[in-house]
């Protein structure tokens, strides 16, 4: 009996490598502002529970008003590698999600309601209330939302339990167990958070709406959390390769891409340590004015490319996996439809340059001191 549903008749539309090459790319702007929401609504709790300081108080204040925005990005930046996961890996995929079924659909509701909490709080810190409880519910959530997630990608690998699985539930009411790469695998995207919330508070001490005192605090603050948990955010890399099945250990070795990308000292390491550095400095030096600015948008360019090179191994992780299981991504037929592909593609690159319109737009818009109670809906630079 076939371990996978019977591929779809339909031939694809777009060459199979421009399809994961979107993929990689919109998967790990997801990645950014996923761990940008992770690690951000975890810093402001912890400020606003911990330190009574106005330093304390305007960090997270400027954090939470931000959050609300990045959430709008975390799932629209998700919304196209779900489609272009679900065209390459359609019958894995469409096989985990249905056997987690009541799971998989609840992410709609918990969502909504991090949404609204990720609101309540900004507006509770802004009015000077107790917030940091709210806080702190909308971020359980959201990690749960990651650990359902990570929980659909692996089991997306092991068709030898689906069948098991179905039978113990036919309802989608069943969650799976006994796969050792699931926990390391949620875990490093969960310190993932404070590593780029950090690089995010890094970036944000160069901004001018901070006074001098604001941006030394903010700086030194996410210079140390980037710089702590970079290095346990490499420990927990090196730990979910290192349970991989050996098939997939030494093929991500033998691919030149995935070793040049991958955890164990290459691509990916390399960045991490060199953002672990830069967080350092920021962190213990006596940073001038005028560098700021430059670490900031350092640590940006940074934390991008971890999360494109973190990216490119995990799918290198799913390929190697489902291959060794029988699943080739690449073994499907083509037929190119160019003038559906230069259309996407133009509009591709006009949706971005309509992106960046409106960045710039906000950028020159009027700001306020973030010292400054204001409105959840306001100062979303
Ligand atoms: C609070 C909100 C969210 C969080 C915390 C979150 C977190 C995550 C995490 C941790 C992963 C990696 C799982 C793993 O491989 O171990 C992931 C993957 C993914 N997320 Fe999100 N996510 C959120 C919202 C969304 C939304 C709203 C969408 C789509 C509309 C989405 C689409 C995806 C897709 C498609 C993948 C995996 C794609 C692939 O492997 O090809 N996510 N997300």
């Amino acid at each position: 009996m076939p371990l996978y549903p019977a591929v779809d008749p339909i031939p694809l539309p777009a060459p199979i490598w421009l399809l994961k090459l979107l993929h990689i790319v919109t998967l790990a702007l997801h990645f950014v502002a996923v761990e940008m929401l992770l690690g951000g609504l975890l810093l402001a709790v912890l400020l606003s529970l911990f330190s009574n300081s106005p330093l304390a108080t305007v960090t997270a204040r400027a954090l939470a008003r931000r959050l609300t925005v990045v959430m709008t990005y975390v799932i629209n930046l998700g919304v196209p590698p779900l489609l272009f996961a679900q065209v390459l890996y359609g019958r894995a995929l469409y096989t985990s999600s249905v056997l987690i079924g009541i799971y998989w659909i609840s992410i709609i509701g918990i969502l909504t309601l991090t949404y609204w909490l990720l609101y309540r709080f900004s507006a509770r810190l802004e009015a000077g209330k107790s917030a940091w409880w709210v806080g702190l519910i909308a971020w359980l959530l959201a990690g749960s939302v990651a650990r359902l997630l990570s929980t659909n990608m692996t089991l997306m690998l092991r068709p030898e339990v689906w069948r098991d699985m179905y039978s113990a539930s036919s309802m989608g009411a069943y969650l799976p167990t006994g796969d050792p790469t699931l926990t390391p695998r949620w875990l490093l995207m969960m310190a993932g958070g404070l590593f780029i919330g950090g690089l995010w508070l890094v970036y944000l001490s160069g901004r001018s709406t901070f006074t001098a005192d604001e941006k030394q605090f903010i700086a030194r603050l996410g210079g140390k959390v980037a710089a702590g948990f970079g290095l346990v955010y490499l420990a927990a890399g090196f730990w979910a390769s290192s349970v991989q099945p050996d098939a997939v250990k030494t093929g991500l070795v033998a691919h030149p891409l995935y070793k040049f990308a991958g955890f164990a000292g290459y691509g990916w390491g390399i960045l991490v340590l060199i953002a672990v550095l830069l967080a350092a400095f920021a962190g213990f030096a006596k940073v001038s004015a005028g560098l700021s600015g430059l670490l900031g948008w350092s640590a940006v360019l940074l934390a991008v490319l971890v999360e494109i090179t973190f990216t490119v191994y995990r799918d290198g992780v799913r390929d190697l996996t489902l291959l060794s299981k029988g699943y080739d991504v690449w073994d499907r037929v083509v037929v190119t439809n160019w003038g559906v592909v230069g259309l996407f593609l133009v509009l591709f690159i006009a949706g971005l340059g309509v992106v960046g319109w409106l960045i710039s737009v906000v950028a020159r818009a009027q700001k306020t001191m973030e010292s400054v109670p204001q409105s959840p809906l306001e100062n979303l630079q």
